[in-house]
């Protein structure tokens, strides 16, 4: 049976707040170049929209790692599907990721990066769902806090569908 979705985020909205933040990191690092590291997949929306605001010089890489298995709970088990293609010793790196859940990923990828002996890590996120955290992580900037629903869109998926979709959309609501 068809999946019911509803819009939490319209896409206009989005684009207003990814103009905030991304204008704000680039002020926060006028030198450059500032390393964002995207994690697959569900961050690719946000790390293109957000580079694209953010006026200082970037270099761009992507990281797979995988926390969910099928469904829509943590497994709580991270592994590396997909490890950066550039050094990023000596650089100051923002990780970009679509959401913020459990804080299990970002936690695992934050010791991972750190012994790469970068100079900065910060966090971007598009979502933080904070009523989840099983993990402390730092987000330096977070697009926007949601309730503890499972939500599709703008890069996020369920079992790989709904990506596409241009709005930040909960599934399947009440
Ligand atoms: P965490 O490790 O529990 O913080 O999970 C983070 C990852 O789980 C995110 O990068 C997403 O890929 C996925 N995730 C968590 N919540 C949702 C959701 O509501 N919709 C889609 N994916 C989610
Ligand atoms: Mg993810």
């Amino acid at each position: 049976m068809a999946k019911r979705l509803e819009v939490l985020i319209p896409a206009a909205r989005i684009e207003e707040r990814v103009r905030e933040l991304g204008e704000r990191i680039g002020a926060d690092y006028p030198q450059g170049p500032l390393y964002l590291i995207g994690i697959l997949k569900g961050s690719f929306f946000f790390l293109a929209d957000l580079a694209r605001h953010i006026h200082t010089p970037t270099r761009i890489d992507f990281i797979g790692i995988s926390s969910y298995g099928k469904g829509t709970s943590t497994s709580g088990e991270v592994k590396l599907t997909k490890d950066l293609d550039i050094s990023i010793e000596g650089q100051d790196v923002l990780v970009v990721e679509d959401i913020v859940d459990s804080g299990i990923t970002l936690h695992y990828l934050s010791s991972l990066l750190e012994q790469r002996k970068p100079r900065s890590v910060r966090i971007a996120t598009l979502l933080d769902k904070p009523d989840r955290r099983q993990r402390v992580v730092e987000v330096a900037y977070s697009g926007f806090q949601i309730p503890d629903k499972f939500v599709v869109g703008y890069g996020l998926d369920f079992n790989e569908d709904y990506r596409s979709l241009p709005d930040v959309c909960v599934l399947d609501p009440g």
